[in-house]
C-alpha cells in the first residue's frame, strides 16, 4: 500500500511562540499557536502526494517537559504508526529538551517509519521566523520512503536522535551530532544524506514498556537525578538524593568520566546501597571509555542527559 499520509503533532516551544514586536527574538512566549494555525501557514508545495494531519498533542515551553507530556506524545506516535497509510510523522517541539524527547521517543517505539521532531530558534511572529522552513524540511525527511526512526531536523541538518545535541543558546542552527555528523542534510526539499538512517538492533526498548499503550502512571517512573564532577564537588548533593529516595544518578564526569574523589565516594556509597549510578562525561564531544577496574559503569556514549533517560526506562523494566 501507499503510505500517503504525514501525521504533525504540536507540543509548543519557540516555534508556536509569539512576541509583542516583530523585532524581538528574546522576549517573546513560548507554546502560544496552535498546531492548525502553523500547518496552516505553510505553503502547498505543488505536486506533493501527501495529506497532512495535525494534532495537538500538548503545548508547553519544553523546558517545562514532563513524564505526563513524554507518555501521551509516545502513544499518539505509536497510535498514528499503526495506520498503514501513514509515511511518517513530524513533531513540533521546543529547543531546550528536544533531545531527551527524542532518545526517549527512540528507545521505546524504535519507529520503522520516520519520526522527525522539529523546532525554531525565533518565535513564529519573528521577522524571519526558521519555523517554517524547519516543518517544511520535516516533511520532506517524514516524506522520504528509505527514512526510519527518531530524528530531529534544524537549520536543514538531519540529527539521529542518538547524537543530537543542542549547542547553541542563540544560533539558528542550535544543534549538532558532535563526532558522529549529521545523516544528512535538506537541501530544497531533496535529501542528501551522509550515512545510514539509526539501526533498529543498536538501541533496545527495555521489554516491559514495548506496549506503550500501557506505559505506567508518571508519577511512579523512577527517580534518576544528574550530578556533576567539577572543581571542589563535595558529597552533600548525593546524600541529600539518596536520603531523598532517589533510585538512579548520572554523574556527568570530567574528561573520560573521571570524578572528584569527594563527589566519587558518596557515589560509590550510594551504589553500594542499592542506587544505580551511571558515569557519562561533561564533554560535548567524545563518550567515556571504559578501563580496568572501572566500579561505576559507563554511559555507553549516551550524553549525561540522555543516559538519565536510558536509566530511568532500564529501572522501569528492574521494577
Ligand atoms: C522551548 O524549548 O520550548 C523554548 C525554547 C525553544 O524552543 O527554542
Amino acid at each position: 500500500m501507499t503510505r500517503k499520509k504525514i501525521v504533525i503533532l504540536g507540543t509548543g516551544g519557540t516555534i508556536a511562540g509569539t512576541a509583542a514586536h516583530a523585532s524581538d527574538n528574546l522576549g517573546y512566549t513560548a507554546a502560544q499557536v496552535g498546531i492548525d494555525q502553523l500547518v496552516a501557514g505553510l505553503p502547498t508545495v505543488a505536486g506533493q502526494a501527501c495529506e497532512w494531519i495535525s494534532e495537538q498533542v500538548a503545548q508547553i515551553d519544553s523546558k517545562d517537559m514532563d513524564f505526563g507530556v513524554w507518555r501521551v506524545l509516545a502513544q499518539r506516535v505509536d497510535h498514528w504508526l499503526t495506520q498503514p497509510d501513514v509515511q511518517g510523522i513530524v513533531i513540533t517541539h521546543g529547543t531546550d529538551t528536544l533531545e531527551e524527547t527524542a532518545w526517549f521517543l527512540q528507545t521505546v517505539l524504535e519507529p520503522d517509519r520516520p519520526v522527525v521532531l522539529t523546532c525554531a530558534m525565533r518565535p513564529a511572529t519573528a521577522l524571519a521566523p526558521d519555523g517554517p522552513q524547519n516543518m517544511l524540511d520535516a516533511v520532506a525527511v517524514a516524506s522520504h520512503g528509505g527514512a526510519h526512526g527518531v530524528v530531529a531536523v534544524c537549520a536543514g541538518v538531519i540529527h539521529s536522535a542518538r547524537d543530537v545535541q543542542k549547542v547553541h543558546t542563540y544560533r539558528l542552527d542550535a544543534f549538532s551530532s558532535a563526532d558522529a555528523g549529521p545523516i544528512g542534510y535538506v537541501e530544497e526539499g531533496s535529501l542528501r544524506l551522509m550515512r545510514d538512517w539509526p539501526r533498529d538492533s543498536v538501541d533496545k526498548a527495555p521489554s516491559a514498556i514495548k506496549n506503550i499503550a500501557d506505559l505506567p502512571d508518571p508519577a511512579s517512573w523512577p527517580r534518576v537525578e544528574i550530578v556533576m564532577s567539577h572543581a571542589g564537588a563535595g558529597a552533600g548533593g548525593v546524600r541529600a538524593l539518596v536520603a531523598d529516595g532517589v533510585q538512579g544518578l548520572v554523574v556527568a564526569g570530567t574528561g573520560n568520566g573521571t570524578l572528584h574523589h569527594a563527589l566519587e565516594a558518596a557515589l560509590l556509597q550510594a551504589q553500594a546501597s542499592g542506587v544505580r549510578v551511571v558515569r557519562a562525561t561533561r564533554c560535548l564531544e567524545g563518550r567515556v571509555l571504559p578501563k580496568h577496574g572501572d566500579v561505576i559503569p559507563h554511559s555507553q556514549g549516551l550524553s549525561p542527559v540522555k543516559a538519565r533517560v536510558a536509566l530511568m526506562l532500564a529501572l522501569m523494566d528492574a521494577a
